[in-house]
């Protein structure tokens, strides 16, 4: 199982970029998005996503952060430009339950203590979406991002023009 936590999240600055990060992690195959503030209207937006197009990805706000960490049995990740090279740690990660930590701005010192691995996709300043995004690809493989099993309400037809979606009803 493929977890992510988002810290940081502020409601009206990050909105667009938490529900990106959300979105990224369904569609590049983790199973799950925990978000240290409560924000209901994130949680619908997502969950409608996953209504309309499929799979049983799961959205929970307003977490504990902290237990979290300390508690998760698997091996945690935090993503950070200040972090290890990424192709050090890969080897220790595949295959395993993860908890992806990723922040929005400045990460408490704490949890570069509480995490197995301190990673960087690179060590330059980027965006937590791209490094989620390229962090899922290597770890799980394209296999899951190409998956066309999701099953959903709404299917999309590849398409070299334009749209080409099947809506079946509810
Ligand atoms: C826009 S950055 C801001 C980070 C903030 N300035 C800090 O000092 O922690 C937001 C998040 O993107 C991710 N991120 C940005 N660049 C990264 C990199 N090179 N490698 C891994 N993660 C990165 C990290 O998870 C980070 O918390």
């Amino acid at each position: 199982l493929i977890t992510v936590l988002r810290l940081g999240h502020r409601p009206a600055r990050d909105k667009r970029v938490t529900t990106h990060v959300a979105l990224t992690a369904r569609a590049f195959g983790a199973d799950s998005i925990l978000v240290a503030t409560r924000d209901v209207a994130l949680e619908r937006s997502i969950q409608g996503v996953v209504r309309r197009f499929g799979g049983d990805f799961r959205i929970e706000t307003g977490v504990r952060w902290r237990p979290i960490l300390k508690e998760f049995s698997g091996t945690k990740v935090h993503l950070t430009m200040y972090g290890q090279r990424f192709e050090e740690v890969l080897p220790h990660l595949r295959g395993r339950d993860l908890l992806i930590v990723i922040g929005a701005e400045k990460v408490p010192r704490e949890v570069y203590d509480l995490v197995d691995w301190n990673v960087a996709i690179g060590n330059q300043p980027h965006s937590e979406v791209a490094a989620l995004a390229i962090f899922l690809d290597r770890v799980i493989g394209p296999r899951a991002w190409k998956r066309e099993d999701f099953e959903g309400r709404v299917r999309i037809r590849p398409s070299p023009r334009g749209k080409d979606v099947i809506e079946s009803d509810p």
